[in-house]
């Protein structure tokens, strides 16, 4: 087996003449590969730490883990949204072991006591008078992430003084969040899912744009599921990221800067993978809610606002699946293994019926009983025990699609883009050239 150590440029063919694609497996289970993941993509990219939605009023709070790091995101007293260091500027406690709460007025360390107001700033230490002069009480706030960005709600922190900003970052994906932010008063329903998995972190970047898989790991939703609750096995328009290339208007992209859509949103869409249902089980509501688009926005882009987009990356970890009303981020805590949290986004304007519709679709797929994850995370955990042999088995092939033979949504464009961006990075420390077949 070839040894790549450090170097990384060996990792990936890229073969656009003769349409060959190939991901060395180390690159799975390598640890120093995991290191430098770390240091040249999740030290150097905006990562999306939670919407406003989950602590919307002042003294509101979550924590969270982002690349390994606890981050405490406060909705402060004077009004501010702050994404600070969850460690104690005194021996390093975490300041905040709840994972949300409101109407807090400070964060007071349990080891010795010192407190925080929401602000950060350092207001109470027992036993002051034992310090120097020296000591500088005003220094000693909880640090912020060293960068922060709120975009329409949604909150992402970069560890990156130096980060490029927001919009460059995003690229073309921009129009898709936009699109997807578009739907309404965005709100994090309460409550999360939070698993994990036996399995490399890039295996799910993969699996969430994976068009090509669906027939087969999730037979079961287009057999049972969809016939159980009335809609047929070939219902229009699901099932929605499933769907080959026969979908009218399924088109891969790449969007720069590693972001991909499985499919691009688009007015002439059959429909959304949530339409039947939606349309079968909160008929009212959804007449409702398509006139308030409609009013807002046009007929057409109403429409694409409605349908979405195909499931889609902002590299290197948020995944965003309209048809199912998803966000999701996912951490590698080692190379074979991922922490995985996943939430509902939907319009605050829903009527009862129509949130109430929403959610059973989203739970009946997303959810940990639910037609996808569990299938999912088979899937995956397979794929990680498979690369046991990867000293003897080195490659794995992702050409699918490369030569324009595939422009559906079985595709694996949208994956290349993906891999060609953390193949630039690891090689260069800086943004592929070109993510695109
Ligand atoms: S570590 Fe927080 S008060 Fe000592
Ligand atoms: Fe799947």
């Amino acid at each position: 087996m070839a040894d790549f150590g450090h170097n990384a440029t060996e990792l990936v063919i890229d073969d656009k003449e003769s349409g060959i694609f190939r991901i060395h497996r180390s690159a799975f289970v390598d640890d120093d590969i995991l290191k430098m993941e770390r240091e040249k993509i999740f030290d150097k990219a905006w990562l999306f730490a939670g919407h406003v939605s989950e602590f919307p009023k002042p003294g509101d709070f979550i924590t969270r883990t982002v690349a390994g790091r606890p981050i405490i995101l406060v909705h402060s007293d004077d009004g501010e949204i702050r994404a600070l260091m969850n460690t104690c500027r005194h021996r390093g406690n975490l300041v905040c072991r709840e994972h949300k709460g409101s109407n807090a007025e400070v964060f007071r360390c349990f080891y010795h006591g010192w407190i925080y107001n929401t602000r950060g700033e350092l207001k109470g230490i027992p036993g002051e008078e034992a310090y120097s002069e020296a000591f500088d009480r005003e220094s000693l706030g909880l640090e912020p992430a060293p960068r922060m960005h709120n975009y329409r709600g949604c909150i992402f922190i970069s560890y990156d003084p130096e980060m490029e900003d927001f919009e460059s970052y995003m690229a073309d994906a921009l129009p898709l969040l936009d699109n997807t932010l578009d739907q309404g008063d965005m709100e994090f329903v309460e409550g999360h899912f939070k698993y994990s998995m036996r399995a490399n972190w890039k295996l799910l970047v993969e699996n969430s744009m994976d068009g090509y898989h669906f027939a087969f790991t999730h037979e079961r939703f287009i057999t049972h599921f969809l016939p159980d609750v009335g809609l047929g096995a070939h219902a229009e328009g699901t099932p929605g990221p499933g769907s080959t290339e026969d979908n009218v208007g399924a088109l891969p992209a790449a969007l720069g800067n590693g972001h991909a859509t499985i499919a691009l949103p688009n007015a002439n869409r059959a429909s959304g993978a949530a339409t039947p249902y939606l349309e079968r089980y909160a008929p009212e509501g959804l007449e409702a809610y398509r006139k308030m688009l409609a009013a807002g926005h046009g007929k057409d882009k109403a429409k694409m606002i409605e349908f979405g987009s195909g499931n889609y990356l902002i590299f290197p970890n948020l995944m965003i699946i309209d048809g199912w009303f998803v966000f999701r981020t996912f951490y590698p805590t080692s190379p074979d293994y991922m922490e995985i949290n996943g939430w509902a986004c939907m319009p605050k304007e829903d009527s009862p019926e129509l949130r109430k519709a929403r959610l059973e679709w989203y739970m009946g797929f997303q959810g940990p009983g639910g037609f996808a994850t569990p299938d999912d995370v088979e899937g995956l955990e397979g794929c990680q025990m498979g690369f046991k042999t990867h000293k003897e088995v080195e490659w794995s092939d992702i050409s699918r699609g490369m030569n324009g033979n595939t422009k559906g949504g079985s595709s694996e464009l949208q994956m290349r883009a993906f891999w060609r961006e953390w193949h630039a990075r690891l090689a260069t420390g800086q943004h592929a050239v070109d993510t695109n077949d």
